[in-house]
């Protein structure tokens, strides 16, 4: 069978190479790719925005068996409503259904149908009214932008006047864009932080190994966040008790809520999760395969990922069990320097093939300039390693990057420190 998948970052290169692995698949293509998913798919330059018409031909054309989308804007924008409507079969939430990533009123509503734990909330659309609560409401408090901000629309505030200022900038300086949908003004929540990403086929919940990300740019998680520095899996803080809770008190109460409002959630739900004293809450949802979570979870899978998301788009995953190798793994990303902030783009990267010995090298932002890999992006590598314990994983992903350059790597040193100092 053609394979296609949709996107260019960490994630995709991710997908492509798990997928490639498949005796299934004979051929897999991504739109738009990138030099490292090159190696393995043939990228395609072909816009993945709406109306989505000439992708749509494409899988058309080259009758493709299955497309896979990797981030969450195309999905928000309807790409899966347009495949199906054209009789094609793909692996993601409709439209309505990624509104638990697009929408953080959404998210919330559903949630609180499901009786599912998060933080308490308020809603605001103007100025006005969230000035008034801000000034009241306890410390520290968590605002973030309804609308979908490329992981930015999410500030924390210890302090009422900085809070207020951050009102200004969404409201007046518009700087997340058309402020019209509005904020969540939260609780602050206490604990320590898991990805649970789970296969959905509008029924039946599937849970896959629980992974931590670090979204802060500097080592001991401070400094602004990032899309995400680092990952590893399994996450301890999520033990199989804990797991189980998870299951049976977040994600299927939320497709549930979701299906008794006519929503058939398809693909994969991430819950963002705060593990606290009384249990886990929720953070976020997001409607897609977490970025760099997937680079440490995948490859611990076994089973044939293909069987598992035909299964997704068939509705059959009651039938199936998902297998885990024993590993630990661990994924470093390596950054440009200045990101989350601004950053150059075009270096030459050496030394890729001699680390791609030791370690799983995916390509997050990179591009062909010259004949040479260079950099293309705030986050230019994700490195993962797998070990018979976190700390050989730990060791090799950082042996491996150590014989990766570019001018102005920068990545964190501490990836999987909540999880090798526990006991200690
Ligand atoms: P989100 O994009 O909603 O996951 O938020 C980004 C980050 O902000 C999360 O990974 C948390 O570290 C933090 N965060 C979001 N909501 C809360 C909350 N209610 N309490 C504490 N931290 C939060
Ligand atoms: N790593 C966080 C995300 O994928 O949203």
């Amino acid at each position: 069978m053609k394979v296609l998948v949709i996107g260019s970052g960490g994630r995709e290169h991710t997908l492509v190479w798990k997928i490639a692995q498949s005796p299934r698949v004979r051929r897999v293509f991504c739109a738009p790719g990138n030099p490292g998913i090159g190696r393995s798919a043939e990228c395609l330059a072909l816009p993945v925005t709406p109306p989505f018409s000439e992708i749509v031909e494409f899988a058309r054309r080259e009758q493709i068996a299955l497309a896979v989308v990797g981030p969450e804007d195309p999905l928000a924008e309807g790409i899966v409503d347009a495949f199906e409507q054209a009789g094609l079969r793909i692996f993601g939430p409709s439209r309505l259904a990624a509104q638990m990533e697009a929408s953080k009123k959404f998210a919330k509503a559903i949630m609180r149908e499901g009786r599912v734990p998060q933080a308490a909330y308020a809603e605001f659309t103007s100025l006005e009214p969230a000035r008034k609560y801000i000034a009241h409401c306890a410390l520290p408090c968590v605002i973030k932008f309804n609308d979908l901000a490329k992981g930015k629309g999410v500030s924390i505030h210890s302090d009422r006047a900085e809070a207020e200022a951050k009102l200004a900038d969404i409201f007046e300086k518009r700087v997340f864009g058309d402020p019209s949908n509005g904020v969540v003004i939260e609780e602050f929540l206490e604990g320590e932080e898991a990805s649970v990403l789970a296969f959905v086929d509008g029924r039946t919940v599937l849970p896959m190994e629980a992974a931590q990300d670090h979204k802060a740019i500097f080592d001991g998680d401070r400094g602004p966040n990032t899309g995400g520095m680092g990952a590893y899996c399994p996450a301890p803080v999520v033990d199989t008790a804990m797991a189980e809770r998870v299951r049976r008190e977040i994600l299927e109460p939320t497709v549930a809520a979701l299906a008794r409002r006519g929503i058939v959630y398809k693909g994969v739900l991430y819950a963002g999760l705060m593990i606290g004293k009384d249990g886990p809450r929720v953070l976020e949802f997001n409607c897609r395969f977490g970025d760099p979570e997937v680079q440490a979870v995948l490859p611990r899978l076994e089973n044939d990922v293909v069987d598992v998301m035909d299964a997704v788009v068939d509705g059959r995953l009651s039938d199936m069990e998902l297998r885990w190798n024993n590993q630990h793994a661990i994924c470093v990303v390596a950054a440009s320097a200045g990101y989350p902030g601004d950053y150059a783009k075009g270096k030459p990267i050496k030394g890729l093939d001699e680390a791609g010995k030791e370690a799983l090298i995916f390509h997050a932002g990179t591009a062909w300039k010259d004949g040479q890999i260079v950099t293309n992006g705030g986050r230019v590598l994700g490195v993962t390693a797998l070990g018979d314990t976190l700390a050989e994983a730990q060791q090799k992903a950082y042996a491996a990057l150590g014989k990766i350059h570019f001018d102005g790597i920068y990545y964190r040193r501490d990836i999987g420190y909540r999880a090798l100092g526990r006991g200690k």
